[in-house]
Parts: structure tokens; C-alpha cells; sequence
């Protein structure tokens, strides 16, 4: 063979080599409803798996929606942490939710995974008038405290949600701080997480504020899902770009956030918007809608002349785990049960 033959032959082989690594790399994303439909059922037969994204998770989970239990439990090694939604904070420092708390839920999933973190939602009713007084009100405090304390061996920490933190610049950020880092203190070496609403803008929030808030937090998430819909006609669950621009936005903070990504949609017709969740994708005829793709947004529709679904879809999920993978951060959902197993496979 001349030397010319010999070269030839080493750049085919290399070539098919590399195709041989890509497909291998590469795993086939379902697209079309039907297609989707049909692997979401083939999903469901199949064990969890370990995680394909290296990253820190959060799983939210509520007792409406019951099938978030199942589905923790099921995919319980891919998750690193999950937050039920159980307690509220009354206006009078009561603790309300206790009735709620799943103990078998618990016992199975730390079970499932024995370096789970159980985080659960204390979310705190405050009233806007009176805010920075039941914040600066002790009894808040020990009420946080005490439930934490009688959930001892069971909670590893708590997610305190309340969406005046997200407007804390407009109130005393000091006493906000305050609060927080008295909280934390308490809390001896369980975590604290808290959470923010998505930059619309650079200066929503104050740097100084930021620094301290994320701080105190052992997590914070960001919130990037409930898009605010400007034009009726949008259907935006969670825009690409503005994902993106969040990434970018936080960069300069080194400590540890999740970015939100929703496991819920919408439901368009010419008369209302509603709620959608996974179990009805399935129950969709799909030969009466066309998949579509749009490019400015990264998101997915299902569409016929009457009506008209935004719901993630398999590539959804992958462009947002990709993008939050590439800036070293990691991601949170809202909430488990309204995905469907596909998702959980892909994760
Ligand atoms: C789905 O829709 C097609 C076309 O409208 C119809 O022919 C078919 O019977 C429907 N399938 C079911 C299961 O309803």
C-alpha cells in the first residue's frame, strides 16, 4: 500500500469511528405527540436509572397532586433534594399543614435514597401593610423553629417561600437580613433555602442585597418559570432566552443557585386559559394535533384550529438542562407530579 492509500484509509476509519461515538453519544428525543405518547408509555416500564446530569436537583412536591409522591419515590436516586409543600405561616404565627405531612411518603423515599435531603415549603402569609412587624415579631421565628425541631430526624432543612423577598428592596432589606440570618443560626446545620422571582430587569435586585440573601441560603432558586405575560395572546411558560439571560445575570454569584424548570403548561382556547398537566397529554388524541416548535422561545405546542397547549416537551427540558449545566449551576422543577416520566428519564 503507498503511503497515500495508507493515509486515506486512516481518515475513513477515523470518520466512521467518530459517527460510531456520536450515535452512541447522541440519545433519539422523541418530537411528535404521537411519538411522545408512545415513549412516555415504554417510560413507565422502565427502572430510573442513575442521573445523566451531573448537577444539584430540587423537587417540589404538593399533596394535591398526589402523583408527585409516586414519582419521587420511583426516581428518588436521580434527586438530590425535595420539598413538599406542606406549611403555611398564618397572619398569627399558627403553623398550618401539619395534617398534611406524608410520613409513609418520607419513609420511602429516604429509603429509595438514603442521602435524599427532605426540604419541605413553609410558606410565610404576610401582610403587606404590616410585614416588616411580623417579620421582626419573635414568635415567627420560634414557629419556624419549633416545627422544624419536632420533624428533628426527618427534615434536613426548610424552603421558606414568600414573595416579598422577591420585592426586598422595597421594604427594609436590613430587617429582611436580619430575620433570615437569625433563622439560619437557629437552624444549627440544617439548610435553608429560599427562593426569588426571575430578572425582568438588571436592576431588580440590589447587589449588596443579593450577596447577603445568598449568603445566608444554603440553596436559592430562581424562578425562571412563570413568565410575566405581557401580550394576552403569549403563551410562554419559560422562554429560553430569558433562562439564559437569568445564567448570565447571577453569574458573578459563586454561591449555590437551582434555575426553575416547569413540569406544568397551558391550556389555550378561544375562551379561557387553564392549568395542563402530563397525565392529560397522554389522554390527547394525537392524530388531531401538529407538534410545534418554536424557535424564538425553545418551547413546545400542540396545536389544532381550536385549541392550543404549551407543555414542555422531552427537547424542552434538554436545551434548559444543557444551558443550565454549561453555566455550573443547578436546576429546580415545579413541581414532580405534573411531569410526566419521560422528563424523569431524560433528567
Ligand atoms: C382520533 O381522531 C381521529 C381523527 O379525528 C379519529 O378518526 C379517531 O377515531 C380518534 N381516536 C380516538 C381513540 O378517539
Amino acid at each position: 500500500m503507498s503511503v497515500f492509500n495508507i493515509a486515506l484509509f486512516g481518515i475513513i476509519g477515523a470518520i466512521l469511528l467518530y459517527y460510531l461515538y456520536v450515535s452512541s453519544q447522541s440519545i433519539s428525543i422523541p418530537f411528535e405527540l404521537q411519538q411522545i405518547q408512545e415513549k412516555e408509555l415504554e417510560a413507565r416500564q422502565k427502572e430510573s436509572g442513575n442521573k445523566n446530569y451531573q448537577i444539584p436537583n430540587f423537587f417540589f412536591v404538593t399533596p394535591w397532586n398526589k402523583e408527585g409522591y409516586r414519582l419521587t419515590i420511583k426516581y428518588a436516586q436521580k434527586i438530590d433534594m425535595v420539598s413538599p409543600a406542606w406549611f403555611s405561616v398564618r397572619y398569627n404565627n399558627v403553623i398550618d399543614g401539619k395534617q398534611v405531612v406524608n410520613e409513609q411518603w418520607m419513609q420511602e423515599i429516604v429509603k429509595a435514597n438514603p442521602s435524599i435531603a427532605i426540604i419541605p415549603r413553609v410558606q410565610i402569609e404576610l401582610q403587606e401593610s404590616s410585614f416588616i412587624q411580623q417579620i421582626n415579631n419573635p414568635q415567627l421565628l420560634e414557629t419556624i423553629i419549633n416545627l422544624v425541631q419536632q420533624y428533628q430526624d426527618k427534615f434536613h432543612g426548610i424552603m421558606i417561600d414568600t414573595p416579598y423577598l422577591s420585592y426586598i428592596d422595597a421594604f427594609d432589606a436590613q430587617d429582611i437580613v436580619k430575620f433570615l440570618q437569625k433563622l439560619k443560626a437557629k437552624l444549627n446545620n440544617k439548610m435553608l433555602v429560599l427562593t426569588l422571582y426571575g430578572i425582568y430587569n438588571p436592576q431588580q435586585y440590589k447587589h449588596s442585597t443579593l450577596r447577603k440573601l445568598f449568603k445566608i441560603a444554603d440553596y436559592t432558586l430562581i424562578q425562571t418559570y412563570d413568565y410575566q405575560i405581557q401580550d394576552e395572546d403569549d403563551q410562554l411558560l419559560s422562554p429560553y432566552q430569558w433562562v439564559q439571560d437569568n445564567l448570565e445575570h447571577f453569574m458573578t454569584y459563586k454561591e449555590k443557585l437551582l434555575f426553575g424548570i416547569p413540569f406544568y403548561g397551558f391550556k389555550k382556547t378561544e375562551h379561557d386559559k387553564t392549568h395542563f398537566i402530563g397525565n392529560e397529554l397522554l389522554k390527547l388524541n394525537a392524530s388531531n394535533f401538529i407538534t410545534e416548535w418554536d424557535r424564538s422561545s425553545s418551547e413546545c405546542r400542540y396545536k389544532n384550529e381550536l385549541v392550543s397547549i404549551s407543555y414542555p416537551c422531552p427537547d424542552f427540558l434538554v436545551y434548559r438542562l444543557e444551558i443550565i449545566k454549561e453555566f455550573g449551576r443547578g436546576y429546580f422543577v415545579w413541581e414532580g407530579g405534573q411531569g410526566i416520566e419521560l422528563f424523569y428519564q431524560l433528567l
